[in-house]
């Protein structure tokens, strides 16, 4: 009898490692922005289009049942903040420290595997929207997501002259994101050769705080009835025949600039359905 060898898998080793989780993919890159605030890449399912704009629900498998001994994915909605273009999938997270999800998403890392159900909605998409001249993007907190997406897409390049965005928080250290974010479109060979050299001279980003000291204080609400955020940007307020606009933030913000834009501007709120002049997403619920 011929002793057997032990075989040794090497066609298994050099194989790409097999999902362990049902829609798996696997983390790319973790960067840690505060103590509440992280962002991370990961791979694409290579079937999935979304358009610049939209979320898709992403979390991990739950703890284990005691009773049934079985796991459920834990999953929540995440805007996509890479644009629609890119090979690779970007979120940007709170980490809510006795969150179900982020207690746990806060600690991934590169070759970590994340959940990403492959089925994309949203009405922060430019077909929501009727054509215009301006648009304006308005974020609190992670709200910024979804823009960061829009940023870099080609398309509002090519459908409006100017693009004002505006991100209030409440501390200076979690506007880190937008900002970098922001800057490093000037650098970007691709984005400056694709859209055009210079084309994020259209983009006018206005920062506010509202808990720590700034070159800009307020609440973007506040500072819109005022009329300072106006005649700081230089330009006139919203108008129907002009501007279009895009929302994300929490409740409170939401409906507040809705009222705004509704009884002070003369705006109507568009869907994917009915394309208008604003429209407007939750940064999360409640
Ligand atoms: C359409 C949509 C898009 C979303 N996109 C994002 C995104 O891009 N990035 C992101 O971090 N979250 C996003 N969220 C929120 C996200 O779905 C989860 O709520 C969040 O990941 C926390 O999950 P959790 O299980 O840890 O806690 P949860 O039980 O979901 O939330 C616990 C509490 O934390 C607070 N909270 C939750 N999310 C946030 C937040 N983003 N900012 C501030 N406070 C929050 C709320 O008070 C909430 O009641 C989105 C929500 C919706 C509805
Ligand atoms: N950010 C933090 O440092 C921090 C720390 C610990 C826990 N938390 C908790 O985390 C949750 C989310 O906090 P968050 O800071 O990410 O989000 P947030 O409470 O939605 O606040 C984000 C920004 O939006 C502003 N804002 C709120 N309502 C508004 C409105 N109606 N119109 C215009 N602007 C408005 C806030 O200003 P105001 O400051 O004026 O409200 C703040 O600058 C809260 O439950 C909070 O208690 C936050």
């Amino acid at each position: 009898m011929t002793e057997m060898t032990p075989v040794t898998d090497v066609a298994a080793a050099k194989a790409p490692k097999v999902p362990a989780l049902p829609d798996a993919q696997t983390v790319t890159e973790v960067k840690h922005w505060t103590d509440r605030l992280f962002s991370f890449r990961c791979t694409r399912p290579a079937s999935l289009r979304f358009r610049s704009g939209e979320f898709v629900m992403i979390g991990l498998m739950g703890d284990v049942n005691p009773k049934t001994g079985k796991q459920k994915p834990l999953l929540r909605a995440y805007s996509i903040a890479s644009p629609s273009w890119d090979e690779e999938m970007e979120f940007y997270s709170i980490k809510v420290q006795d969150g179900p999800l982020t207690s746990k998403l806060q600690h991934i890392k590169v070759g970590d595997e994340v959940i990403l159900r492959p089925k994309p909605v949203g009405t922060l998409v430019h077909d929501a929207l009727i054509p215009g001249k301006r648009i304006w993007f308005f974020a609190t907190g992670t709200g910024f997501a979804p823009f960061a997406s829009l940023l870099r897409e080609p398309e509002t390049y090519e459908k409006f002259d100017e693009i004002i965005i505006t991100h209030t928080c409440r501390e200076v250290g979690e506007l880190t994101y937008g900002r970098e974010l922001i800057e490093g479109l000037k650098e970007d060979e691709l984005l400056n050769e694709v859209i055009g050299e210079g084309f994020w001279k259209k983009i006018k980003y206005y920062p506010t705080t509202t808990r720590e000291e700034s070159p800009k204080m307020g609440r973007i609400t506040d500072l819109m009835r005022s009329g300072e955020a106006f005649a700081d940007l230089g330009v006139e307020p919203l108008n129907p025949d002009t501007d279009r606009a895009m929302i994300c933030g929490n409740l409170a913000f939401n409906l507040e600039l809705k009222d705004l834009f509704e009884n002070t501007y003369n705006l109507e709120e568009g869907a994917n359905s009915k394309p208008a002049h604003f429209v407007v997403e939750k940064a999360f619920l409640d």
